[in-house]
């Protein structure tokens, strides 16, 4: 457990291996996405039985072996409580959103595009930290089939996706601590870690595209993080008013603080004084 509660990196970044595969792909990287890089070449290496060297070669010459790790490296890429500022918000305001509602009545959180289950199982945590488990209900969506599989399979995760933001380890030790992740059998020395069952089971996957339909769960709390940013501006004309819909008056919509400036200048929604940028109020 201590190796996951103090996030030393005990790998160096630029192992050479991976160094050789991300110039390959011509990207830049984090030292978090490089760790995913070599995660992701130790199992494209399993997938083919092949030795690095070996797969080295078949990756020089084959762009859609190169795409499938540059998609993997950014279009799905996530993490446990990503956006620690989000956590902090839905801990402040849930208690405030119950307050309002009647005691049989749960609190929709929506995710969108949720990816591998990171966001919706971070979001699981905080409101079990809450004692508020009991008075929500947690739906995730994905448009990406694998993606939806491995977050319901109950399948460890690499210890790189525990995001390691400062006020990001609050979340984390906090979580550990109460037993709802725990270290489990190290795959290729990349620290694995389990999400307990009970928190699991707390979320809902779903399929859905959000260019086809908006989410089908009214949602007092939507988290679209790190998906719009995927979109071109056209496609978030049609799509954000579609989100906003599916919101409850008075609910919240998160986006990515990276994302939030591009997608603002784009739906043209000011920033509200009182909120961080990167999350929107529907009003009344
Ligand atoms: C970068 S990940 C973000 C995951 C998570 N929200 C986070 O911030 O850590 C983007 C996710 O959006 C999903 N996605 C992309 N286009 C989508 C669409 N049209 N409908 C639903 N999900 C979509 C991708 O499959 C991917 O899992």
């Amino acid at each position: 457990m201590n190796n996951l509660s103090t996030f030393i990196p005990r790998r160096s970044p630029l192992n050479p291996q991976v160094e050789a595969v991300r110039l390959i792909l011509g990207v830049k990287l984090s030292e978090t996405h490089t760790r995913c890089l070599e995660l992701l070449i130790r199992r494209r290496m399993d997938f083919f039985k092949l030795p690095y060297d070996s797969y080295l070669q078949l990756l020089k010459v084959d762009p859609e072996e190169q795409n499938l790790l540059r998609r993997d490296l950014t279009v799905n890429m996530t993490f446990f409580f990503r956006h620690p500022e989000h956590f902090d918000f839905l801990d402040d305001t849930l208690p405030v959103l119950l307050e309002q509602k009647r005691r049989s009545e749960k609190v929709s959180i929506v995710s969108v595009g949720c990816s591998i289950g990171c966001e919706p199982f971070s979001i699981a945590m905080a409101v079990s930290l809450a004692g508020l488990a009991e008075r929500v209900k947690i739906t995730a969506f994905d448009i990406d089939l694998k993606s939806l599989e491995r977050a319901k399979s109950g399948k460890p995760f690499a210890d790189f996706r525990l995001s390691n933001k400062p006020t990001a380890k609050l979340w984390v030790n906090l979580a550990l601590k109460q037993g709802y992740m725990y270290e489990s059998d190290a795959y290729h020395n990349l620290e694995f870690f389990q999400v307990s069952d009970t928190i699991r089971q707390m979320v809902s996957f779903m399929p859905l595209d959000i260019l086809q339909e908006p989410p089908p769960e009214p949602a007092d709390f939507l988290f679209c993080s790190n998906v719009l940013m995927h979109l071109d501006n056209s496609r978030v004309l049609e799509v954000f008013p579609q989100l906003y819909a599916s919101v409850v008056p008075g609910g919240y919509i998160l986006i990515s603080p990276d994302e939030s400036s591009a997608v603002r200048a784009v739906i043209a929604i000011p920033s509200d004084p009182g909120l961080p940028e990167s999350i929107i109020q529907k009003y009344n």
